[in-house]
């Protein structure tokens, strides 16, 4: 019989790797928490419907991507391919207008049957911020910044943060109006799959990849002379307010993003540190998916960030673990289980304890806790279970010598001072 495998585009994170996800992962939350974001969870099986009016019946990521099935009780379900439109449907399940304003992130994972590469998989994950029911423009440009902020902190290189502009629902009908003249007009010169897109998704033949077609759509007319006043004024305000807080920015007038949802604001952070797949960062505003999946009208803007990139990126001082701060090397009936307790003892100092429950010589128990470095060493055998005691041993780095305490099991008062004074302090 051939061996199980995961599933292709599937990823097991095994202990070693998994220290730098916990490392980004703790600097995420800290910067959320900071920024006074609370979290949201929602479930990774969402109804199919969701998704078709959330993001769009036409993207790629409805039509090509989503893992769609019957459960037993003949239910169209979908494993989500992204949180903006749970997010959604669970405030408006709750009821959006007895708490309007609303800082809220997600982590977890995504779904998208895409070809897999270095930076895509098929089970990812992210981590989205979305602020509901706010509309200035302040609250974009502070969306941006926690973006940004979370990259810098986490020391990410060579960031470029692009943004567009969409406008609203009525400056695209009247763009797509003329843009599909144009595309009509133009469309030997696309490729084929650009072709198709015209009357599915024809704003999605903005941002394609063919330089035939990038080539050609440079004499197309252009969403932006077709906002109004006020989507221009919004813009241009977000521009200046961005330049106040000093963090630069490329317009890319082609930047349309691959869901249906967006208005106004869609922006997205690369790294030219990454390979194809440059894109750590995508999000925008979303004014209308709200009201479109049967909430009322509730303004809304977010993020996602794509967290296996961001680990690509991550420097390697964050693959470092914490260092254990005692190994207990214990052997002999009594002594094995005292050894229990006093491991149990310690973690209440928040210490990071390791028990040695091997079995094995007192020299390779030794042999493992250097090999941690660990950096301390308690030490109970037969002779130290007797006298109800245990041999604490540190290495002083200004003598070069082991320095030794015997303490009993019941003076706590002795054990506190010992670990005030060695370990406990920073
Ligand atoms: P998105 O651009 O589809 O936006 O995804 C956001 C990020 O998720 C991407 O920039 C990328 O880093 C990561 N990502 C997407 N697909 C994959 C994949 N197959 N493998 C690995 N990483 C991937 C959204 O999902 C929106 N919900 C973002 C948003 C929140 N807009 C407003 N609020």
């Amino acid at each position: 019989m051939n061996n199980l495998k995961n599933l292709r585009g599937t990823v097991d994170l095994l202990p070693d790797q998994l220290i730098k996800w916990q490392n980004v992962e703790k600097i995420i939350l800290e910067q959320l928490s900071r920024a006074s974001i609370k979290e949201i969870r929602t479930p990774i099986l969402e109804m199919t419907e969701l998704f078709i009016r959330g993001i769009g019946e036409a993207t790629d990521v409805v039509s090509k991507e989503m893992y769609t099935f019957l459960d037993r009780g003949e239910r169209s379900c979908t494993l989500r391919p992204e949180g903006t439109a749970s997010v959604a449907r669970a405030l408006i399940q709750k009821g959006i207008s007895s708490n309007p304003l609303q800082k809220l992130w997600y982590m977890g994972p995504m779904f998208r049957y895409e070809r897999p590469q270095a930076g895509r998989q098929r089970q990812f994950h992210q981590l989205g911020v979305e602020f509901i029911g706010y509309q200035s423009v302040r609250s974009d440009v502070e969306i941006i910044a926690i973006a940004w902020d979370i990259l810098r902190k986490l020391g990410i290189k060579e960031l470029n943060l692009e943004i567009n502009t969409l406008g609203d629902f009525d400056d695209r009908l009247n763009f797509q109006k003329s843009f599909l003249k144009w595309l009509e007009m133009n469309k030997d010169s696309l490729d084929l799959d650009s072709q198709n897109r015209i009357n599915k998704n024809p704003l999605r033949i903005l941002d394609s990849k063919n330089i035939q077609t990038k080539k050609t759509l440079e004499n197309a007319p252009r969403l932006f002379n077709f906002l109004s006043e006020k989507s221009h004024q919004r813009y241009s305000d977000l521009k200046k307010q961005l330049e106040i807080l000093q963090i630069p920015y490329v317009e890319n007038y082609n930047l349309v993003r691959g869901l249906d949802y967006y208005t106004h604001t869609a922006f997205e952070i690369t790294s030219g540190a990454l390979g194809s797949q440059a894109t750590v960062c995508g999000g925008g505003r979303y004014d209308d998916l709200i009201k479109q999946i049967g909430g009322p009208n509730t303004p809304a803007i977010g993020f996602a960030i794509g967290l296996e990139r961001l680990i690509l990126l991550a420097g390697k001082e964050l693959e470092v673990p914490r260092n254990t701060d005692i190994y207990i090397v214990n052997q002999g009936l009594i002594a094995e289980s005292l050894a229990i307790d006093l491991s149990r003892k310690l973690r209440n100092y928040d210490l990071l304890v390791e028990l040695d429950l091997s079995g094995a010589s007192f020299s390779k128990q030794f042999k493992k806790a250097n090999k941690l470095k660990s950096k301390s060493i308690i030490v109970i055998g037969d002779n130290e279970a007797a006298n109800k005691e245990f041999i604490i041993r540190l290495f002083d780095k200004e003598s070069f010598e082991n320095k030794e305490e015997v303490i009993s099991l019941e003076n706590d008062i002795k054990l506190e001072k010992w670990l005030n004074i060695n370990l406990l302090v920073k």
